[in-house]
């Protein structure tokens, strides 16, 4: 092992702990679905939940840490089997640095009828960036989900993986579970209003001026992350 994570970062290691027991709590994850990780802010790699763990009783000291190149460095029983879709986030989207997956109910529903969700409510576009996409279908844990989520993904927050879930990603954990908690929220709702027949999205002007906002608020991060401000 190169170095103790927990010498240097205990606090994020508690943060995730409490991330995966909060989705447990909350009930957007079940059993052992789901998993958290976080990036590093020194630049050494990422904590992840382990693999198949109950939450309720995970500790810090159970957590993996994995560096770049995907290599395993500690962690019992060994990371989440869904390491490379996490690593993807990372790589893909320098302004990650927490990722969380879950199979919440709404989100499945329109996981397993692989139906988009469209922009219908404002707190879509401001903490999303806009709808949600259905990823293209991967078999768990496999580089193909990886790369068919990092395409539905885009320049959002989120996207549904087909017939399996959701995931968030974030500038931090916290912001990372408002994510997951919106995408259920408002899957909620437009799975609800779907029986009306009728679902009206947002008016493209406030779509526009929202993502524009979105887009300010993410380029304000980058300036600040560069010590420019
Ligand atoms: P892990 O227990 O390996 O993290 O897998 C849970 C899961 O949700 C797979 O998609």
């Amino acid at each position: 092992m190169l170095f103790n994570y927990l010498d240097k970062y205990l606090g994020v290691a508690e943060e995730v702990v409490n991330t995966a027991r909060y989705m447990f709590r909350t009930g957007l994850a079940h059993g052992t679905a789901g998993n958290v990780s976080a990036r590093l802010s020194g630049g050494e790699g990422l904590l992840i939940t382990p693999a198949g763990k109950n939450y309720g009783a995970l500790s810090p000291e159970e957590l993996c840490f994995v560096d770049w190149q995907g290599k395993v460095f500690s962690g019992n029983p060994g990371p989440s089997s869904e390491l490379p879709l996490h690593l993807a986030a990372y790589f893909s989207r320098p302004d990650c640095k927490a990722v969380v997956h879950n199979h919440s109910t709404y989100a499945s529903v329109l996981a397993v009828t692989r139906t988009d969700l469209p922009v219908i409510m404002d707190e879509l576009t401001m903490v999303i960036g806009g709808g949600v996409k259905v990823a293209k279908y991967g078999f768990p844990g496999t580089q193909e989900l990886a790369l068919n989520f990092v395409e539905a993904l885009g320049d959002k927050q989120a996207a549904i993986l087909a017939n399996h879930g959701m995931v968030a990603i974030g500038a931090n954990l916290r912001e990372a579970m408002v994510v997951c908690e919106t995408v259920e929220r408002v899957s909620r709702v437009f799975v609800e209003a779907s029986r009306f027949g009728r679902v009206i999205n947002i008016p493209d002007e406030s779509y526009e001026h929202q993502r524009a906002d979105f887009l300010r608020k993410k380029a304000h991060e980058k300036v600040q992350e560069a010590g420019v401000i």
